[in-house]
């Protein structure tokens, strides 16, 4: 309830208490004891008699009910879990996965304190400055299509900041976000499959919003950002999370029903690590070359300066 009463209050400026009850079928007195509590959970809310209530401020909490409210998606995001404090998202979405959580179902944390990184690196957030989720995808595609679905959350994590901020996302292969040259958006993809058959797709995705340029730990200070460095806005969390499902819902019905190649068009042009020259540590070792475009299955195509080709798989990419 308290989700669809805050979507009515985020609709407009004053909502009456006798439109919320007949929209909510709840009595007054229910309607008056949510306002209530979302008052204690810090959203500011302007009561008027004749006029009804007015919500002036929300909380830069991510609250479950908070995220589902602001989504305008059929599945995504619908569902949230919300924790204050967890190791890391991506373990806690495995087990919602494994116990029947359905497509969509997103994790949240306002605090991680064992983050995880592609290639088996921490990822290490500061509480409440930052956007930790997992959302688990339940995609009826080929094992052998999965990786292009971490090519499809970084255009859609993408085109969402740019909607909340001023602020111009390139993307590093495969899916680092990249402002003015610095790592502003993580994307883990994992996944849990059979040798033919793919059962759950989590993808984790990690947004750095508010930390100072100064307030970055020493070992990522020169090569990590945030929105808030780069634009000095302080973004609502729970409407760029929400921005966020809006994108990838789309793009990912696209991709499924019609193919990677529209999602490709869209990656290319934020491509920031094509046609130049890269140094790509792979698990299979270390190859520098130029890299001039990637497959139609997400790889990145480099090429050596003996003119050997590779295709990677994955990789860890210096420009
Ligand atoms: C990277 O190494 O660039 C990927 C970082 C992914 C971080 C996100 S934050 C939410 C989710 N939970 C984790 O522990 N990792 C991912």
């Amino acid at each position: 309830m308290k989700s669809l009463l805050l979507r009515l209050l985020l609709a407009g400026d004053y909502v009456s208490g006798e439109v919320i009850s007949e929209q909510l079928n709840v009595s007054r007195t229910a309607v008056w004891k949510q306002i209530k509590a979302l008052k204690e959970q810090g959203y500011t809310i302007q009561s008027t008699t004749n006029k009804g209530y007015n919500l002036l401020q929300a909380p830069d909490t991510v609250y479950a009910h908070d995220i589902e409210a602001r989504v305008q998606t059929k599945t995504f995001g619908r569902d949230v879990i919300a924790y204050d404090s967890v190791p890391s998202t991506q373990p806690m979405a495995h087990q919602a996965a494994t116990n029947g959580s359905h497509e969509g179902t997103l994790i949240v944390a306002n605090e991680q304190t064992e983050g995880r990184g592609r290639l088996g690196r921490e990822w290490v957030v500061e509480k409440e400055q930052t956007i930790s989720m997992s959302l688990i995808l339940r995609p009826t595609i080929p094992l052998t299509r999965a990786p292009q679905l971490t090519l499809v959350a970084a255009v859609a994590v993408a085109r969402a900041i740019e909607k909340v901020a001023p602020i111009d996302c390139e993307i590093k292969w495969p899916n680092d976000l990249m402002v003015n040259g610095k790592k502003l958006v993580g994307i883990l993809t994992e996944m849990a499959a059979d040798p033919d058959q793919l059962h759950y797709v989590i993808v984790g995705i990690g947004i750095n919003c508010h930390q100072g340029k100064m307030e970055f730990h020493n070992q990522v200070k020169d090569v990590a950002t945030s929105i808030y460095a780069e634009c000095g806005q302080k973004i609502n969390r729970s409407t760029l999370i929400a921005e966020v499902m809006n994108e990838f819902e789309w793009l990912y019905q696209s991709y499924v029903n019609d193919g990677f190649q529209a999602i490709k068009t869209l990656w290319e042009a934020r491509a920031l690590s094509l046609q130049q020259r890269v140094i790509a540590r792979t698990p299979k070792g270390t190859f520098s070359g130029f890299a001039y475009g990637i497959t139609d299955e997400g790889q990145l195509r480099l090429r050596e300066d003996n003119g050997q080709e590779h295709l990677i798989y994955s990789a860890d990419i210096e420009l």
